[in-house]
């Protein structure tokens, strides 16, 4: 199963929820693959490697190699193919080469992971491309304080559009689900969540489907990338009205694994 965690605004959290997501998807026990699929570096450096390997995207893709691209975090069972292309150069290669945006597609899907999660940089673009068509979900996280429903769905629906005959080439657009994330609690999340159910269901006929978790917006989430480690080790517990990470990112990884074990594999802290 590949997740593509995309937007097509940045800074919205892509790379925080990508590492999130797959620490905790780790820790109930299933062998995760991070892929980092933009130029600046973020997610590659999110947690602490326990193996740096030798190769990273630019070799994957590029010269297919064969092995040398897996590392490994400090994390069990959660492994990361590293970004390393500052120059952004793989952005022409993707677009020149014949292949070029479905073979990323290709080669994860010949990778032996119960999960693989790309991030992506949030600007449109022939790796965004690449990363999308990659996909056999998507998912992207919604500001609830900067973008209105109909701006949301109109930026989306304009890149699902027009990646579409990406189906002809055998990497057909999977289904999307948005995630309303950074919640403030002045906020009501209910609102803007049926406001997005209602913007996104005719024109898109069902093609994004908002979650019913909401992550709020709380300081553990920077807190986990400075202590490189994920927000469900750290805050396990709740802190007034607001859920702990452990419960949003629980509840989150069930909605899209119901199939989940009932507790952690990993207990910590
Ligand atoms: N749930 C959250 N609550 C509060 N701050 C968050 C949350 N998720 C991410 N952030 C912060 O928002 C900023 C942007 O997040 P990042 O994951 O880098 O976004 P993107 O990858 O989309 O550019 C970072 O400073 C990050 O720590
Ligand atoms: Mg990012």
């Amino acid at each position: 199963m590949i997740i593509t965690i995309c937007s097509t605004k940045g800074g919205v959290g892509k790379t925080t929820l990508t590492a999130s997501l797959g620490a905790i998807l780790a820790d109930f026990g299933r062998r995760v693959l991070l892929v980092d699929a933009d130029p600046q570096p973020t997610l590659s450096s999110f947690f602490n490697l326990a193996h740096q390997a030798e190769y990273g995207l630019v070799e994957f893709l590029v010269q297919t190699e064969s092995s040398g691209f897996i590392s490994r975090t400090e994390i069990e069972r959660l492994d990361l193919i590293y970004s390393n292309d500052p120059e952004g150069q793989l952005r022409d290669w993707i677009r020149d080469a014949v292949d070029g945006r479905v073979r990323l597609k290709h080669l994860l899907n010949r990778l032996d992971y119960d999960i693989i999660l790309v991030d992506t940089q949030g600007a449109v673009g022939p790796l965004q491309d690449a990363a999308v068509a990659a996909a056999d979900l998507l998912l992207t996280p919604i500001p609830p304080e900067i973008l209105s429903a109909r701006e949301f769905v109109r930026g989306t629906l304009d890149m699902l559009e027009r990646l579409k005959p990406m189906a002809l080439l055998g990497a057909p657009i999977g289904p999307m689900r948005g995630l309303i994330y950074r919640m403030d609690r002045t906020l009501d999340a209910r609102q803007i969540a049926a406001e997005l159910r209602s913007a996104s269901y005719g024109p898109s006929k069902g093609a994004i489907t908002i979650l019913d978790t909401v992550i709020p917006a709380t300081v553990v989430y920077r807190e986990s990338a400075t202590h490189k480690t994920p927000p469900h080790r750290l805050e396990r517990h709740r802190k007034g009205p607001t859920p702990s990470a452990l419960e949003s990112m629980t509840s989150l990884a069930r909605e899209l694994f119901p199939d989940l074990p009932e507790v952690l594999e990993a207990s910590h802290g």
